[in-house]
């Protein structure tokens, strides 16, 4: 059986959109894929991170402090998720990745938030990955695919199907800031590379899309190949 991590925007999660119809699909979807393969959700903070980042910034926060509370935030949109899938909600969101792993088995979604200051919840996709040799991370996106450009300020900016890690490494940031989003974490990049470890990139809206990273099918988003 597959083990799949799947890395789930909190802005694909709660962008303020039809949220509970979309989460409850979301969560439905993945309780019927956990019976195909090893699955393990983490979930980001989006736009509620990003309000306790800024606010956090201008009462002069340090980057540990203001990361702490954005993990926080990742961890309660997590709860959500959990509660529809019908956990106990924010009690069972894993805080450790050993332990998640070790909870994780057929017929259950195991789901996490952040874990410690200084990368965003892709890398923390792509440290459980590497930990548990996972056959693919799939990154639930706000956006199709990966683009050369953002594809919501320029719309001239070409899609890929297929890219290498070491083309994605250059259309990511280096160094982190709190919540400065990207398509894929750099860090995540870094283990992604190393562990040569499948990566897709699709719509996480898009849930019969999302299905198929998840099952390893062909898809409309982006495949990058780690080698
Ligand atoms: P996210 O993973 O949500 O970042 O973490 P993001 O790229 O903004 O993703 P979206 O919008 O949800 O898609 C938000 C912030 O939380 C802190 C970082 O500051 C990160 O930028 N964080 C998260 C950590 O410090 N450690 C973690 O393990 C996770």
């Amino acid at each position: 059986m597959d083990r799949v991590i799947v890395s789930i925007g909190g802005s694909v999660l709660i962008p303020g959109k039809e949220d509970s119809t979309y989460i409850k699909s979301l969560a439905s979807v993945l309780k019927e894929v956990s019976n195909e393969v090893y699955l393990i959700v983490v979930c980001g903070g989006g736009q509620v991170a990003r309000y306790y980042s800024d606010i956090g910034k201008n009462l002069g926060g340090s980057i540990k402090q203001i990361d702490e509370l954005c993990i926080e935030v990742t961890r309660i949109n997590a709860g959500l998720l959990s509660m529809a899938i019908g956990g106990d909600g924010l009690k069972s969101v894993h805080t450790d990745i050993e332990n998640c792993i070790n909870m994780t088995s057929v017929g259950k979604v195991s789901i996490m938030g952040g874990t410690e200051s200084g990368h965003t919840t892709d890398a923390v996709a792509a440290m459980i990955a590497k930990r548990y040799k996972a056959n693919r991370i799939v990154n639930a996106s706000n956006v199709n695919a990966i683009y050369s450009d953002d594809p919501k300020k320029n719309p001239e900016a070409t899609k890929y199907s297929k890219i290498t890690i070491d083309e994605l490494s250059t259309i990511v940031y280096n160094k982190h800031v709190p919540c400065k989003s990207s398509v894929f974490d750099p860090l995540g990049v870094s283990i992604v590379k190393e562990c040569k470890i499948d990566l897709v990139v699709v719509n996480g809206r898009n849930i019969k899309e999302l299905k198929n990273a998840i099952l390893g099918k062909e898809i409309e988003g982006t495949y990058v190949n780690p080698c």
